[in-house]
């Protein structure tokens, strides 16, 4: 079988090689992959941003989604041909995370999606809901899980209130539609009006320039005649900024760091967040730190997803042989949404 294997850091370093199928240990899966989505941190990953400990070789992608090829002999959650997808941490399968269940990674610790056929342990997968196509699983898996997880098992967002999203990237994109499920307002930021008529259409209330307006944050503000927002999805860093147009008691999610780091740098990821403590004391300013989900919040984001026809925003679809451009372009983010790459062939989503 076919499988992108990054053999030392560095994107020249990432080979399509030929390894022998895999055959399933007794409590795992075989799945046959039909489609691979990428996330912010296989990027991070090439780099050496990601894990100091990061073992390589390694196959990327987080996301996926395939059929059940293979099972193992204890295995009975699945059946020849179901449709599956992985969760992020294969050992997170319920209640609060701890670093033994974290430290299970698929395109981490595990290989990931991007081959032909990938081996996991069942109890790792979720079934896929039959509406959603292979590219719409894949696209589905840690952005949901992780835009889900702040906002709805964390966050408990409510009819009314005011969410604001940062970007038109996979995890935003997610915030916003599931934001929007539970009647909340959405305003959303882009550096791309383009993309923000997009948002618009998806249901986004406000939308802000953030590179027109460098302070996005007054913008915000305005949109909300001075109260600020209820929850602000972070994937920016910028808390000084997020702390600035929150509510008085609302909520931070902090998701991502794409306002911290040049990927390209070489360099170390730069965590320094530089809120004022006197303005997130003023503001009575509540954060969640967000990584991903357990299993059962997957299942329960997946029921809703299928009751309400939730499809995830697909930016592009690259075919197998085209990993590098599809890799090239989630660097760029040219793309809004998701970035797929499809191994079945089907190159609509
Ligand atoms: N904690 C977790 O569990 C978790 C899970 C998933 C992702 N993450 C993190 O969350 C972040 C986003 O991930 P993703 O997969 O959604 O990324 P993505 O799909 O690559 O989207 C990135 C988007 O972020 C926007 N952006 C970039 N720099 C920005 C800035 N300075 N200000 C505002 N927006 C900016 C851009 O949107 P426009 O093109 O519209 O400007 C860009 O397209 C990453 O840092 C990732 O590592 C964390």
């Amino acid at each position: 079988m076919l499988a992108w294997e990054l053999q030392q850091y560095g994107m020249q370093n990432l080979r399509r090689v030929e390894r022998p199928i895999p055959a399933p240990g007794a409590d795992e899966v075989r799945i046959r992959v039909a489609a691979a989505a990428l996330n912010a941190r296989d990027l991070q990953i090439i780099a050496n941003q990601y894990d100091p400990n990061q073992r390589l070789p390694i196959v990327l992608a987080s996301d996926g989604a395939g059929e059940v090829d293979a099972l193992g002999a204890n295995v009975t959650r699945f059946k020849f041909g179901d449709r599956v997808a992985p969760i992020f941490a294969q050992r997170w399968i319920a209640g609060d995370r701890s670093w033994q269940r974290w430290a299970s990674h698929v395109g981490g610790h595990y290989d990931g999606m991007l081959q032909e056929y990938c081996v996991l342990p069942a109890d790792g997968l979720c079934r896929v809901p039959a509406y959603l196509t292979d590219l719409e699983a894949a696209a589905s898996c840690v952005a949901a899980a992780t835009a889900w997880q702040a906002l709805v098992e964390q966050g408990r967002v409510f009819a009314g209130q005011t969410v604001l999203i940062q970007g038109t990237g996979g995890v935003s994109m997610f915030a916003l539609q599931f934001a929007k499920l539970h009647g909340a307002r959405v305003i959303a930021t882009s550096s791309c009006d383009e993309k923000l008529e997009r948002a618009r259409q998806l249901g986004a209330a406000d939308t802000i320039n953030y590179r027109r307006s460098q302070n996005w944050g007054e913008a915000v503000l305005k949109a909300t005649d001075g109260e600020g927002v209820d929850h602000i999805v972070d994937v920016v860093g910028d808390l000084e900024r997020s702390v600035a147009c929150l509510r008085p008691g609302g909520l931070i999610s902090l998701i991502g760091y794409m306002g911290q780091i040049a990927l390209d740098s070489g360099g170390a990821p730069n965590y320094e967040y530089r809120a004022s403590s006197l303005t997130t004391l003023l503001r009575n300013v509540r954060t969640q730190g967000i990584t991903t989900a357990p299993r059962e919040s997957y299942e329960r984001m997946f029921r809703a997803m299928a009751a309400n026809e939730v499809h995830p925003v697909i930016g592009e679809v690259f075919s197998f042989d085209d990993v590098p451009r599809a890799l090239e372009a989630l660097r760029r983010g040219s793309a809004m949404g998701k970035i797929c790459v499809s191994i079945s062939g089907k190159l609509m989503p």
